[in-house]
This record gives structure tokens, sequence and C-alpha cells, in this order.
């Protein structure tokens, strides 16, 4: 264990453990896997959504208020007028004690106050659409003793951007019902929905409300809730205004005695021909169901073992044992934690994303699949298909879709060049994790040919044409709206204030060009070569060679400036990311993306390229994303420019792109300097550095404020960010090297000697290998013998098709 101001990893149980209410930050976890989902706080702020956190929000959440993070599913204990919250907030009384301990798919909080203890134990359980909060209340006086034990929480009215806007009308819909112990929030269940959501508890009420103005009270707000302060609720029903639920519960408790009672906040969707049970009555069946199988502490118990043991069976699939606790713990836990929430939200809902501004991304969860695809396979085939169905034949791709209904968001469209490539890159990696080579016959139509029986390989085949038929005077490929960097908008030029830099186009795009995209295209388009080649298709394989070798001599022909590779060409065909240029003179993508795809590797380009980063663009912090800063708005070069210098990509550290560069040194062969990148933006390895942070410090955040910030070393945007996928990848593929290829696994370290020798365990296809990894005094680069079963290995590739079942592999590095 080791402790921060704020609180302590507890490895042994993988958790974290906040030791104060008052981070810097709300600090959040993630609950439910699969349709439900609960975004919690260190205070048990948050609120909770069934698929779509836009379309079906099932709670309320107030960003950016004030003070930050009220708002969520609070219990507030009175014990005879002291008022407080197991989570320490929103009520402002100090306690005895506090901790809150975010686990995989679970929070815990503890609270203690005058001998009174709560354990409130939130989590989604495996199978179900809800939320089961375990609540115990323990008497630890020598006295008997009797509270009142509060629950709260506000309804959204489920589309989340109507609810925060639409108030002449929402102030009149809200509905609810009543019955039992359990409230029933059915607010236009009456017209055009067939979902209803409930908050029930395995207990007598004392009392309830179901209307915010008597429980908070019109003037109060949720550190004094009236009913709360007045020890009783008003038994209030909802007619509009803002639908709440809230139970009381009278709690008598013996010296020494505890009481556990099991809450359950539920969401049910009814077939429309069962809608009542009696005329303006909800059929409460399938809600009485679900309540029934929460409806003990020790039901509520076993659902939470199952959770944690498939965590630990999850888990388990990956292991690392090396001298260094913090990427044991980076590695083993949080960060493939991190994957797995990055996989579900995209960068949907955090508590930097609204969830209501954006859907699943094209670009980001084809990324995010590679930190995944060795955890849930299938779950990443089904996740492939959907991005899939949303290509188009020309291989151009809404930029994003609805979870909700898997279609395409037509507002912000396509056109963003990067997205088809990206395709490659998650269907490769999912096939050489998984060993489905079939998956590449599976037909999944394009958006505009439904009728056409296209296969995930006809879709690698439109992706990678796609941008051999979008090149540009250099032979580049042509950005469009876009590449990886949303942000250089070089077709947009825009000076209008309410408009948006990515979507307003002005310029007909066929003029700016990018680097990035020509790198991206060189290493995914050898992987639809290799692709082609597995599947017997020769001549498609011979017809795509040569893009690739042009793209390469393109690159280094009209892609080198120097002593680096440029960025962009924009739309005036004036370079970007040059020495001529005043600002924004070297930029990391296209550095990460023209040596990863392996360009320079034979004239020396590559290294001096990533001397170059070392030089220009990496601080203490991390890799910024360009250097020098912009000073001033360039309508040519679009929102990159509007961002004050040193934040967001204006030469922020923008986390995602780091890992790029961590691979790229690993493929170079210099085990320091990758290690030295991936520590730097490493949440365990940079625990010091929380106040600093002020984000999760288990978690990476999409953003660390640059040189050029007033603030330097300042994260932001934690939890969804692509960096999650990527230094995951970076680590385990590239330093560590283990690495799934088509036909076996690869093993080929660039460990630095500070990492000692290492032990690995890896669930791969059918086989479980048993990894031990020694330095061998020299490099850390590639391997000088490897054996498996104590039979030499030739080469680095472990066959697949030889070995099944558990197998020691031996490996002395150079
Ligand atoms: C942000 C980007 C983000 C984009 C899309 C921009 O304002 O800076 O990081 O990708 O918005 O929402
Ligand atoms: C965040 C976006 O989600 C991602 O798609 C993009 O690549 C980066 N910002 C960089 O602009």
């Amino acid at each position: 264990m080791t402790a921060s101001t704020f609180g302590y990893f507890d490895d042994a149980n993988k958790e974290y453990v906040v030791t104060t209410p008052f981070t810097p930050l709300p600090w959040i976890n993630y609950l439910g896997n699969d349709g439900f989902f609960g975004l919690i706080s260190n205070t048990s702020g948050g609120y909770s959504f069934y698929r779509d956190a836009k379309f079906r929000r099932i709670t309320r959440y107030r960003y950016n208020n004030v003070p930050m993070d009220s708002g969520g599913r609070y219990f507030y204990i009175n014990d005879n007028g002291t008022v407080w919250n197991p989570g320490g907030r929103p009520v402002r009384t100090e306690l005895d004690h506090y901790e809150c301990r975010h686990g995989m798919g679970y929070s815990k909080f503890i609270g203690r106050k005058n001998d009174i203890e709560v354990e409130q134990t939130t989590f989604i359980p495996l199978k179900d659409w809800c939320e089961v909060h375990r609540v115990t209340v323990t008497n630890q006086s020598a006295a008997k003793k009797s509270v009142k034990l509060f629950s709260s929480l506000e309804w959204c009215l489920w589309n989340a951007e109507d609810d925060g806007a639409n108030f002449q009308r929402n102030f009149s819909t809200g509905e609810v019902e009543l019955e039992g112990s359990a409230i029933y929030h059915k607010t236009e269940y009456r017209e055009r929905r067939n979902h209803y959501s409930f908050f029930s508890v395995n207990a007598p009420l004392a009392g309830y409300d179901t209307d915010r103005q008597h429980f908070v009270g019109v003037y109060n707000d949720y550190s004094c809730p009236k009913a709360v302060m007045d020890g009783a609720c008003t038994n209030s029903e909802a007619h509009g205004w803002s639908p709440v639920a809230a139970h009381q519960l009278d709690v008598e408790l013996a010296a020494g005695e505890s009481k556990t009672f099991v809450f359950v906040m539920g969401y049910v969707e009814v077939e429309p021909e069962n809608k009542w049970q009696a005329p303006g009555v909800i059929n409460k069946q399938p809600a009485k169901a679900l309540i029934a199988r929460y409806d003990t502490a020790e039901k509520a118990s076993a659902a939470l073992k199952t959770l944690t043991d498939y965590w630990d069976e999850l888990l388990s699939r990956f292991t690392v044992k090396s001298d260094d606790e913090r990427l044991d713990r980076a590695l083993n836990i949080w960060n493939q934690y991190q994957n797995m929430v990055t996989f579900n939200m995209s960068r949907s809902a955090s508590y930097f994303e609204s969830g209501i501004g954006r859907g699943m991304g094209f670009r980001d969860s084809n990324q995010d699949t590679i930190g995944f695809a060795h955890m849930i396979p299938s779950a990443v085939r089904e996740r492939i298909i959907d991005l899939a169905a949303t290509q188009q034949s020309d291989g151009s791709a809404y930029h994003q879709y609805q979870p909700l209904t898997k279609k395409g968001n037509a507002d912000i469209g396509g056109n963003f060049n990067d997205d088809p490539m990206w395709l490659v890159l998650a269907v490769a990696n999912y096939v050489k994790e998984s060993g489905d080579v079939s998956f590449l016959k599976h037909i999944v139509p394009f958006e505009d040919t439904p009728e056409v029986p296209s296969t995930i390989y006809d879709h690698l085949k439109a992706s990678f044409y796609h941008v051999v038929n979008n090149l540009g005077p250099h032979k580049l490929p042509l950005i469009g709206r876009a590449d990886w960097n949303d942000c250089l908008n070089l077709n947009c030029f825009s000076t209008e204030p309410n408009e948006s830099y990515q979507t307003t186009q002005r310029g007909d795009s066929d003029v700016a060009e990018s680097l990035m995209i020509a790198g991206q295209f060189v290493l995914y388009g050898n992987e639809f070569i290799a692709i082609a080649k597995l599947l017997g298709f020769e001549a498609d394989a011979v017809d795509a060679q040569p893009h690739v070798d042009a793209m390469v001599s393109a690159v280094k022909e009209h892609g080198w400036d120097g002593e680096w590779f440029l960025r962009a060409y924009d739309s005036q065909s004036q370079p970007i990311g040059s020495s001529n240029n005043n600002e924004g003179k070297i930029f990391i993508e296209s550095q990460g993306f023209c040596t990863m795809a392996g360009i320079g590797f034979d004239d020396g380009k590559a290294k001096q390229a990533l001397d170059s980063v070392e030089k220009h663009l990496a601080c203490e912090y991390g890799v910024m994303l360009q250097q020098p800063a912009f000073s001033e708005y360039n309508p040519l070069y679009g929102e990159i420019t509007s961002y004050p210098p040193g934040y967001k990509e204006n030469a922020g550290i923008f986390c995602h792109n780091n890992p790029w560069i961590v691979v790229a040194e690993a493929m170079l062969g210099r085990a320091d300097k990758a290690l030295s990148y991936y520590t730097r933006i490493t949440p365990a390895f940079i625990e010091h550095l929380t106040e600093r942070h002020k984000t999760e410090p288990y978690v990476y955040s999409q953003m660390i404020s640059g040189r050029d910030a007033y603030i330097q070393g300042e994260a932001k945007n934690s939890w969804l960010t692509g960096t999650a996928a990527w230094n995951y990848y970076a680590a385990t593929q590239y330093i560590l090297g283990i690495r799934p290829d088509y036909n076996g696994l690869q093993i080929d370290p660039c460990l630095d000697a500070s990492l000692g020798d290492i032990n690995i365990t890896r669930q791969f296809r059918d086989a479980v290998y048993h990894i031990e990894i020694k330095q061998g005094g020299g490099t850390g680069k590639g391997i000088a013998s490897m054996t498996i079963d104590g039979v030499d290995v030739d080469g680095d590739v472990i066959d697949y098709q030889k070995f099944n079942g558990e197998h020691e592999i031996k490996v002395v590095l150079n």
C-alpha cells in the first residue's frame, strides 16, 4: 500500500481507498457491464442510465454545479438531530471516520459518527438492469439507539438533453406511483414510452417522498433536505415539477446490533400490449420480479460476490509480476479496468462528458478495442460489427453512432479521413487475439448498400481504398474534416462563434493533407495486406502493395522536414509542423505514426524524428502535442488555435498519443526511453503528483496541461480517453513484448533493466502461458534464447497450433 494525501491503493482487494470526501475533484467509479450503467463519485454523487446516456437517463445530474458534484443517490442518517451521510457529503457534518473504496464494478462507503456506522455498498449486478445498494447500519455504542435512515435520488425525465432545457413542458409531465416500499417513476409512460424505473427497499416504510419540493424544500439543497432535517418525510406525490424517490426507515438498534437493508433502483421495459395492469396503473410484474432477486442481504451479497469473481477471472487473463509494484498495479488492475470502461462508454458519459454530446465514436471505439480484446473477445466482435455497419461502401464512415439505435449520427456525418483505417487496427487485433479468422468473412452490409452481402474483409478493403482514392497534391492522404486531431480543422475557416469547428466545412477539402494518416495508412495498410494473404487473396495483396510503397515514398519526399516528419499541408498547400513555421513547428502525431509504420528505420529518419520528439516535445509530465504553442487564433488551422497555449490540442500533453512514441521507441530498441515515456503519464507511477494532477490517481486522463499552460501538469477529462487502451497496448505488447499474431504469440520485449526479471501469465486462445523473462544484461531488446517446457524455440513466435493447455516459457533477453 502507498499512501497519498487523499487515499491509497489496496491491491489485494483491487480497490482504491479514498480517505477524504474533499478530493481535489470528485473521484469517480463506473458501475455496470451490460446495458445498465452508473457513474458514482467518492461521495456517492453521480447518475445512472440505460444503454444511452442521452436518451435513457434514469437519474438526474447537474454538471458544473455549485458546489461540485451535488446530486447522486444519497443516504442520510438523522441520529437524534445529528444529520450526516455515510459518503461524507452533501451534508457538511464532519464524520468520525470516512472511507470510500472504489473497486471493480462497485463502490463502498463507510461512514461513522457518534457510534453509528453505516456501510453502503453500491453495485450493478452482472445480469440485471438495476443498481443495488446494500446498506448496513451498526450501533457501536453500549446503549440502544434509534436513528432514521433516508434514501434519496432525483429522476431524470429520460431524455437528458431535453430534461435540462425544455422546462415549460417538463414541469408538467412528471408522474409516479407508490406500492409497498417501491416508488415508481412513470413520466411519459402514458404516451410513447414503454419503460419506467423504480426505487425500492426491502423494509416497511416510515414515510416517503416523491416530490422534490416536499423532500428537499424549495430553497434548501441536498446538504440539508427539509424532510431529513425535520426527521420525517411528507408522503408527497409528484405531479409535474421534479419527481424524486426518498424512503424513510426508522431503525431501532440494540447495543452492538447491525441491520442491513437492500435498496434497488431499477429500469424496466414492458411489451406495449402489457403496459397496464389496471387503467392508469403500470404493469409492475417485471419490476417485482427484479426486486425479488435482491430482496435480502444474502441475495445482494451473493450478487456482489458473482461480480467480484467475474472481475477476478477477467483480470487473470493477463497478469504480470515485476520488481516494480506500480507496473503490476497498473497492468493487472486499473488499466484493464479502465479499458473496459472506455470500451463500454466510448466518450459519452463521464464527469467531463455530459452524456448528451456524443455517442459511440468510430475512431475512438475502434481504438478502444485494442485494450479489451484479450478480456472479452466476443464483445469486441459485436462492437466491430456495429461499427462496420455504419460504414459506407466507399469506405467512409459515420463519425459516431447512437448506442440505443446503433444508427450513424447524421448531424455529425463523416469525412474524418482517419476513421476508416482504425477499423483495420481493430479487426486485425481481434483476429490475432481470438484466432477467429472466419470473422473476416462474416457478412455486415455497408450502410448505403444494405442488399449487398459485404464481408468484414470487404470493409477493410473499402477502408484501404478510401485513403487511396482521396490523395492530395503531394500524393499524401487528404485530411477531410480532421484526422485523429479533431482540432486541426484545415477546411473550416470559421469566424462565427456559434458554429462547429469540425462540421462546418467551407473548403472542398481537396488540398489539405495529413502526415498522420499517411503513417496510419502505411501501418494498417500493411496489416490489410497481411490479412489478404491470410485469406489467400493474393491478387488483392499484390494490388495493394504499390499503394503502400508509394505512400512511403511520398512521406520521404514530401513529408520530411529535415529533423522530423511534417504534420500536414494546409488548404493553401503550405506545410504545418515545419521548422519554417513560427508556431506549431513540430507535432507528435506524425512522429508517432510514421515511425510506428516503420518509415525511416532504413535511413535514420525514425531515430531522428524520435530524438526531435525528446528534444522539443517531452517534458516532466509527458510529451506535448506540439511546440511552440499557438498564440493566436488562426482560422486556417481551426480549433487547435482556439485553446489557450498549453491546454488540450494546443500544446497540452494529450495523453492518447504518448503511447505511440512508446511503441516507436520500443521498436527502435530504446528500452529506457520507452519506459520513461510510459511512466510519465501512467497513474500508478505518478501518485506523488496527485495534488497537481487533481484527477483520480487510478486512471488516465485525456489531457495534462503542458509547458505553456498557466498551471502546468494539471490533468483534465479523466477516464474516457484512448490513452487507456493505447498505453496498455504499448506496455503489454511492446515493452513486455507479449504480442499476439495471426499464427501464434510473439515474444519481443524491450525491457529496461530497472524492471528486473518479470513473470507473466497470459491466456491466449486455448492456452495459458507462464512466461519468465530474465534480463540479459544488454539492451533489453529482443531475445537471446527462449524455451517452452524446456525445449528451445526457433525464432520468437510460439506457434499457437502446437500448444494448448498450460506451458512454461523461459526467455533470456539480449
Ligand atoms: C476537443 C477534442 C475533442 C473534440 C470533439 C474538441 O473541443 O478539444 O479533444 O475531440 O472537441 O468533441
Ligand atoms: C478526443 C476525441 O475523442 C478523439 O477522437 C480525438 O482523436 C482526440 N480528442 C484528439 O483531438
